[in-house]
């Protein structure tokens, strides 16, 4: 049998008869809603499908409860359950999104009710994802989410390309308009839904303004059908100078009347195809993007022109990025730093934005590298909400042709401690809103699926996605179970399965650190195009700003406040303390932070160039293992993806000697300092 990989972790396997014979059976599915467009009315069809395909129950879908409604599953939302009779008051508090599953309610029913009509479809598919894992233990649980914006964001052209995409051409788009068929939009929304992300912004933050085209605001009418009934609301990415490139007008100053006008139109207009936008994200005045400052008018007056559109049709936000940064930065000036650029450029203006105007921050100072430390701008807003940006698309991490299982990277920037104002201050809680006291915010990923069959090019990187959607619901969930439970979704029960992805999973980010770029020097890949590849010497020489600075003698970026770009001052103090002073910043950012000779110690005793050439033959030797470990897995999962990982983890590990050389030579050739095992240098 093929498996196409379409239902990603949701493939409800067949359960073996054994254990189908304990599980509880039902005599009806009950779901308080009859209009076929409302997520619970699909959670209703979603467990019709599930309880036959996992546990081989043919069981009917009844609209009405009763009071003899027994060993039924019971679907609604808390008003339509108490609405219909059933009694809320033992319900515990539940938030926006949240869902209560009781599996063992009186007369033998499992019961699955929702805060609102998302929360019924997540407690369905959480039902149906527990029984898929032969999970048949009792649970009577409320489940909240972390934060109230969990959302992913394409990176599709119109023209049905990708940015940074590497699994084939858009589902969205195709020759500049929204596809016809919008069967894999629904398939990918079913995906989203089950893990709790409720929004997908379609199109690329390089955006193109002929999506206001009449056929394509249609089109975007499709899509937000399409994915409504699974819970998920679309937005859209706008172009700053749309008014003036698309409406015909002299300016697009957001300061200038006519320009807010046209702005407060094209909103409307969107409305009216799609009434529950969920808002718009804007990349301005970034990578040479126009902006606000193209008219001489803050960052905020730029936000706020699209937030005041927004506001008279519901809870629409402004996702407002804050990745602006000079990249024509002269590297001759050593002060010249791009990480300082968002704390400069936003922390001014604190304050200043419209209340659902939210701030999109990418995890790290610079962009998604291998290792960076958290943005400091996450810890210089008080007043003003962020939202966290990460990257499901393995841009710098390998781009699916290598496999980075990225939520240990996650965890690690989510557990950080800010120490603002000296009290803890974990980013998880900054994010989630609760340390600021903000109403809105959250999470955000820039995410490549594509009509590829594996939706992401690498069947083993859709671990990524489901990760991504569990952490944002849950920022202390444990990478280890995401992935035991992704593994046994996607692959089976099997524990050889479960404990080999398991295991590789967990090298995979130390592994590709290793033998891409350590000690926070940055993923040393091509930085002017691909982002791919061993290019060490690319790095440094050009506008962009992500350099390593290595010359003969030394390397790594001065961001001491002492001597270099003050970087490490945009920290709360404690935090800031630690950055500052060689001896107590960890080796693993040492570079990141401070500019030293080749033959500095670190606190592991080894030299800065002797740690490079280790660490990148054991990343390499690493690698080396993944086929192998794969290959235990022969037979006991289907061939075609078998066959599929096991070529690209191949590809992997020969990839990773080419990583290995190239990073090592390089340097070796601009130091001259032998490896003292002599693997590498002229010996
Ligand atoms: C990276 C990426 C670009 C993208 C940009 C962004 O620099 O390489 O393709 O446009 O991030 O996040 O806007």
């Amino acid at each position: 049998k093929i498996e196409s990989g379409l239902d990603g972790w949701l493939r409800y396997a067949e359960l073996p008869t054994e254990s189908r014979k304990t599980a509880q059976h039902y005599s009806s599915i009950i779901v308080l809603d009859k209009n076929e467009t409302s997520p619970v009315y699909t959670a209703g069809k979603e467990l019709q499908e599930g309880l036959n395909r996992i546990l081989g129950q043919r069981v009917d879908i009844d609209f009405e409860l009763t009071s003899q409604s027994s060993s039924s599953v019971v679907v609604g939302t808390l008003d339509s359950f108490s609405a219909a009779g059933g009694n809320i008051k033992d319900i515990p508090a539940l938030k926006e999104d949240g869902f209560w599953l009781d599996t063992h309610a009186d007369n033998n029913c499992t019961r699955i009710i929702g805060q609102n009509e998302r929360g019924a479809i997540y407690g369905a598919f959480e039902y149906l994802m527990r029984l898929a894992q032969g999970n048949f233990a009792p649970v009577a649980s409320a489940n909240n989410p972390s934060a109230p914006i969990r959302w992913v964001n394409q990176w599709d052209n119109l023209d049905g390309s990708i940015e940074r995409g590497y699994a084939g051409l858009s589902i969205f788009f195709r020759d500049g308009e929204v596809v016809d068929d919008m069967t894999r939009v629904a398939q990918f929304a079913r995906l989203l839904s089950s893990i709790r992300v409720n929004a997908v912004v379609v199109n690329n933050v390089n955006a193109n303004p002929k999506l206001f085209s009449e056929t394509n605001l249609d089109g975007l009418r499709r899509i937000a059908d399409a994915m409504r009934p699974w819970g998920v609301r679309i937005g859209i990415s706008l172009y700053f100078d749309s008014p003036k490139e698309f409406g015909g007008l002299p300016t697009s100053d957001p300061l200038d009347l006519a320009v807010n006008d046209w702005w407060k139109e094209i909103t409307a207009k969107l409305y009216e195809k799609v009434p529950d936008l969920v808002g718009y994200t804007i990349k301005a005045n970034s990578e040479g993007q126009p902006g606000p400052l193209t008219y001489q008018r803050t960052l905020a007056d730029g936000a706020n022109m699209f937030a005041r559109a927004l506001k008279p049709h519901g809870d629409g936000i402004v996702m407002y990025r804050a990745f602006v940064y000079n990249h024509h930065l002269d590297e001759s000036v050593w002060e010249h730093d791009r990480a300082n650029a968002a704390v400069d450029y936003f922390k001014e203006l604190d304050g200043e934005f419209d209340d659902n105007v939210i701030v999109q921050i990418k995890w790290g100072p610079i962009d998604f590298q291998v290792r960076e430390p958290p943005s400091p701008l996450l810890a210089n807003l008080r007043k003003t909400k962020a939202a966290i940006e990460f990257q499901v698309a393995q841009e710098y991490l390998g781009q699916q042709s290598h496999f980075v299982y990225m939520a240990p990277l996650w965890r690690e920037i989510l557990d950080f401690d800010m120490r603002i104002d000296g009290k803890a201050s974990h980013i998880r809680d900054i994010v989630s809103g609760e340390r600021l006291g903000w109403n809105r915010s959250g999470y955000t990923t820039v995410l490549n699926v594509g009509s590829d069959t594996t939706w992401i090019g690498h069947h083993l990187s859709l671990s990524n996605l489901y990760a991504y959607g569990r952490i944002a619901w849950n920022p202390i969930a444990d990478p280890v179970s995401i992935v035991q439970e992704w593994t046994r979704l996607t692959f089976g029960l099997d524990k050889t399965v479960v404990d080999t992805i398991t295991k590789i999973s967990m090298k995979s980010w130390p592994t590709y650190e290793n033998y891409s770029g350590n000690l926070g020097i940055q993923t040393l890949c091509d930085i002017i195009y691909t982002h791919y590849g061993p290019s060490p010497g690319s790095q440094d020489g050009n506008g962009w700003g992500q350099w390593t600075r290595a010359n003969a003698h030394s390397i790594g970026m001065d961001r001491t406040v002492a001597t270099g770009s003050g970087n490490s001052g945009q920290y709360p103090p404690e935090v800031a303390a630690r950055y500052e002073n060689i001896e107590t910043t960890p080796d693993n950012l040492l570079l990141w932070f401070h500019h030293v000779p080749y033959t500095h110690r670190l606190k592991s005793g080894k030299t800065v160039i002797q740690h490079f050439y280790d660490a990148h033959y054991e990343g390499a030797a690493n690698a080396q293992t993944f086929p192998v470990e794969w290959a235990k897995l022969k037979g006991l999962i289907d061939d075609h993806r078998f066959e599929h990982v096991a070529f690209k983890l191949q590809y992997q590990a020969g990839h990773a000697l080419v990583w290995r050389d190239s990073v090592n030579y390089f340097y070796f050739a601009k130091c001259g300092i032998p490896d003292e095992k002599k693997r590498v240098g002229n010996h």
